[in-house]
Parts: C-alpha cells; sequence; structure tokens
C-alpha cells in the first residue's frame, strides 16, 4: 500500500518505518528541513532500540522516503497517518493548532479519496473537528480515522510489529477494509484488531494510560505504607500480582511515572471531565501523589541527613525517564536533581543515553561525568533514579574505594537486600526494609 505519514517524531518515524518493514511504501513528511536531510542521509534522529536496523533496510530497498513537500507525500498515498504533536496549551487542554492546520493543508491539495489516520493522542471529539475541516474545505470524501498509538519508549519496534490490540475508531466499511488489510501482517498471532467508533477509540488511549499510571501510583503508596508498617514491597507485589484480575506488570514501584505520556495524558482526562462537569476524583489522586513520589529519595535523603545537605555532594546515576531511552521529559531525576540543588547540595550525574539532553536543559548545574563510577568521586552518597542494566549489577568493591561514604539511596529498587547487609551498605530503597 501507499502510505504518507505527516510529522517525524517519534510516533511518526517509528510508526512510517514499521509500515515500511512489511511491504508498504511509505512517504514520511515533516516541515523541520534539517531534520529530513538529516534522514535522507540515513540519519535516525531519535535514540530507540531496533529502530536503525530497519530505518536503513527500508531506505536500501527503496521503500521508505523523507519528505518537507506535503503535497508530493500525499499524491498517492492511500491512507495519510497524522502523527502530530498536540502539546499542552496555555489552558493544559491539548493544543490541536499542528493537526487541524496539517488536516487543512491537506484538504486543500487531495485529488481523490484518502483515509486520514489520527495517531497522535487526540482529546474526545477531534476526529470530528478534523472531519469538519475537510467539508469545509472540500467536496472530495475523506474517512477520518481514530488509531491511538500504544508504544512505549526504548521497545517502541517490538510495540508496533506485535501489537497487544491495534484500536480503530471509525464506523466507514471502505476504511474499516483497507485499515484490516494494512494491520493484518502486525497481527498474524492473533491479537485483535478492535473497531469502534471514533469518540471511543479517543478515549481508549487516554484510558488505558491514565489506569497504568494510576496502578503504579496504587502501588507506590503500597509501598510507602510498607515502610511504615515493616512489610516489603516485593513480596506484597507478588502476592496481588499472581492474581489474573491484578496482573504482575506494572507494579513496580518507584519513584514515581514520568515520560511524554503518562502525565500529560492524566491531566488530559482529568481536564476532559473537568469539561463534562465531571470530577475524576482518582485521577486527581493520582497526579498529586506522583508529584510527591518524584522527590520522595530526597525526602530519604534530608531525614538520613537531619535536613542539612548544605555542602554535600551526590552522585545520581540516571536522567532518563526510564531505561533504553534519551527521554528526560518529566524525568524523576530532574526534580531530584532541582531540590538537591535548592538545598544547597552538589550533584555528579552519569546516565547511558540522557546526558546530551539533561544537558540542553540545565548546563552547568550539575557535573556531567563520563562514565558510573566517575560520578562517585567525592560524593558523600549515591542516588539512583534509573533502573538502566548497567546500574543493576555495579562492581561494588569500586563503588566502596571511591564513595565517600557506603551509603545508598535506591529508587528503583535494585538491589538485594541481604547482598547490602553482607557487603555493609547503609541502603534505603522503595518500600522495603532500610539497611542501616
Ligand atoms: C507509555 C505507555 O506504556 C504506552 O502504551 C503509551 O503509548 C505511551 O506511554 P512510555 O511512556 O514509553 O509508554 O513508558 P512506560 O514503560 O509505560 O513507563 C511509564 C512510566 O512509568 C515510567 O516513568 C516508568 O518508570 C514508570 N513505571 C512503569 C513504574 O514506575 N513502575 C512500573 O511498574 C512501570
Amino acid at each position: 500500500m501507499k502510505i504518507a505519514v505527516v510529522g517525524t517524531g517519534y510516533v511518526g518515524l517509528v510508526t512510517g518505518t514499521c509500515l515500511a518493514e512489511t511491504g508498504n511504501n511509505v512517504i514520511c513528511v515533516d516541515i523541520n528541513e534539517a531534520k529530513v536531510k538529516k534522514m535522507q542521509d540515513g540519519q535516525v534522529p531519535i535514540y530507540e532500540p531496533g529502530l536503525d536496523l530497519l530505518f536503513h533496510r527500508n531506505i536500501e530497498q527503496g521503500r521508505l522516503h523523507f519528505t518537507i513537500n506535503l503535497a508530493d507525500a500525499i499524491e498517492e498515498a492511500q491512507i495519510i497517518f497524522m502523527a502530530l504533536p498536540t502539546p499542552p496549551g496555555g489552558d493544559g487542554a491539548a493544543d490541536l493548532s499542528y493537526i487541524l492546520g496539517a488536516a487543512k493543508d491537506i484538504s486543500k491539495i487531495i485529488k481523490g479519496y484518502k483515509i486520514i489516520v489520527n495517531k497522535s493522542t487526540v482529546p474526545v471529539g477531534t476526529a470530528d473537528k478534523v472531519r469538519a475541516v475537510f467539508k469545509e474545505n472540500t467536496d472530495i470524501e475523506v474517512d477520518v480515522v481514530s488509531n491511538p498509538e500504544f508504544l512505549r519508549e526504548g521497545v517502541a519496534v517490538e510495540d508496533f510489529m506485535k501489537p497487544d490490540r491495534v484500536v480503530l475508531g471509525t464506523t466507514s466499511e471502505r476504511a474499516k477494509k483497507l485499515m484490516t488489510e494494512l494491520y493484518g501482517p502486525y497481527v498474524r498471532q492473533g491479537n485483535p484488531i478492535l473497531f469502534m467508533d471514533e469518540r471511543s477509540s479517543e478515549l481508549t488511549k487516554y484510558a488505558a494510560n491514565s489506569f497504568l499510571a494510576t496502578k503504579i501510583t496504587f502501588m507506590n503508596e503500597v509501598a510507602n505504607l510498607c515502610e511504615l508498617v515493616g512489610a516489603d514491597v516485593d513480596a506484597v507485589r507478588r502476592g496481588i500480582g499472581s492474581d489474573e484480575r491484578i496482573g504482575k506488570r506494572f507494579l513496580f514501584p518507584g519513584i514515581g511515572y514520568g515520560g511524554s505520556c503518562f502525565p500529560k495524558d492524566v491531566q488530559a482526562l482529568v481536564m476532559a471531565a473537568d469539561e463534562n462537569t465531571y470530577d475524576f476524583q482518582i485521577l486527581k489522586s493520582v497526579m498529586e501523589v506522583n508529584e510527591r513520589q518524584k522527590t520522595i529519595l530526597v525526602d530519604k535523603v534530608l531525614k538520613y541527613y537531619k535536613n542539612d545537605i548544605a555542602g554535600k555532594h551526590f552522585a545520581l546515576w540516571g536522567l532518563a525517564f526510564k531505561p533504553e531511552t534519551d527521554d528526560i521529559r518529566e524525568a524523576p531525576a530532574l526534580y531530584i536533581i532541582d531540590a538537591l540543588v535548592k538545598h544547597g547540595a552538589t550533584v555528579s550525574v552519569f546516565d547511558p543515553e540522557g546526558m546530551a539532553n539533561v544537558k540542553n536543559i540545565i548546563g552547568d548545574k550539575v557535573v556531567f561525568a563520563d562514565n558510573q563510577y566517575d560520578a562517585l568521586k567525592d560524593a558523600d552518597a549515591l542516588l539512583i533514579a534509573t533502573e538502566w542494566s548497567v546500574f543493576r549489577n555495579p562492581d561494588f568493591e569500586k563503588i566502596e574505594s571511591i564513595l565517600k561514604n557506603k551509603v545508598i539511596f535506591d529508587g528503583r529498587n535494585l538491589y538485594d537486600l541481604q547482598k547490602m547487609i553482607d557487603l555493609g551498605y547503609y541502603y534505603n530503597s522503595i518500600g522495603r526494609k532500610l539497611i542501616d
């Protein structure tokens, strides 16, 4: 099939590349000339495991193209995916100007029937708005389909190639037929393509992310309580996760959820509810608790140092909001740095992929170390904010020889408690026994 993807951000690029991988001819279009030039020269603009291989293979085999010319991109396309940003506007509601602007541009140049697919996370009712833009500007028939993405950063390629489900919001039989054909190769293993009306599809995305954010937040609160009552959150997690109704995944306590999706989507759903005079109380609490959780490691540090960390120096392992990404949007690490610095401490950081992005935002507010052990130099204690594999089994002898004191505050529960007792560390993690 011939496909156009408008917007080559994270979602657009993964979508375009993965659609090319099953034999479709894909043209990706973006207004950012420099970025398009880079991609035409074979450079992947984001870090995403596995994407590189598919990107180059499909370019070489002539199925993946990049352009800045919208008319060229959509001329022959049967299906046009819109993967454009929907940042929170001034009032916190998703700003639809990119999507509606692109819809307008497309509506003025199409010459025949097209399927317009909304891939971005958009408020309920956006498909109707996009349809209205086309009605206003052209007599040519289009079908507008809502197709939310459920990609997780770090495993996006795998998620796209083998989705748990594909959600498609459309009632048009013509669109259903073509979209089923397009997604067929991705659901061969038997996972469903779920057709529904556009509004249900749009809401599904927000509800899914908000539910997962709630699940994590619930577990973070259980963890906090575990510490107070002397229980072990790992045991409780296994105990409840074995119940299939609850499920084992997304029950890992930590220092709060971050990233480009959960915080934004939870807030958007609360706002959508408010606009419809519905008070979505549980999600308001989720937001509040998550804010608190992001600096829980600093609370532990302050308690340990009796509220005085002025002049102390800390090592921080992990900046990205989760492993296998360089994404630092809403990353708890940033809140931790901010709080430590505000209390007069200094910080050395290391992250396998996220350093450049953090440098761009906070400049020389912290010391950027060349590797995880260099970050420990002169540090009074080590804090861990992201569960990168390289932090999971470090050389504890080396840590001991560099770090001033054997003190670790672990926001991701990476280490075995008995091991930390045997090694003689002060070890403060989330929802587990304090080792001191
Ligand atoms: C999420 C959704 O999973 C995905 O379906 C959607 O398309 C985009 O948003 P992503 O933001 O890439 O994906 O990351 P995810 O792996 O879901 O993690 C989100 C946050 O939750 C991270 O900050 C992570 O550290 C945190 N998390 C996750 C926990 O704290 N505990 C867990 O058990 C799982």
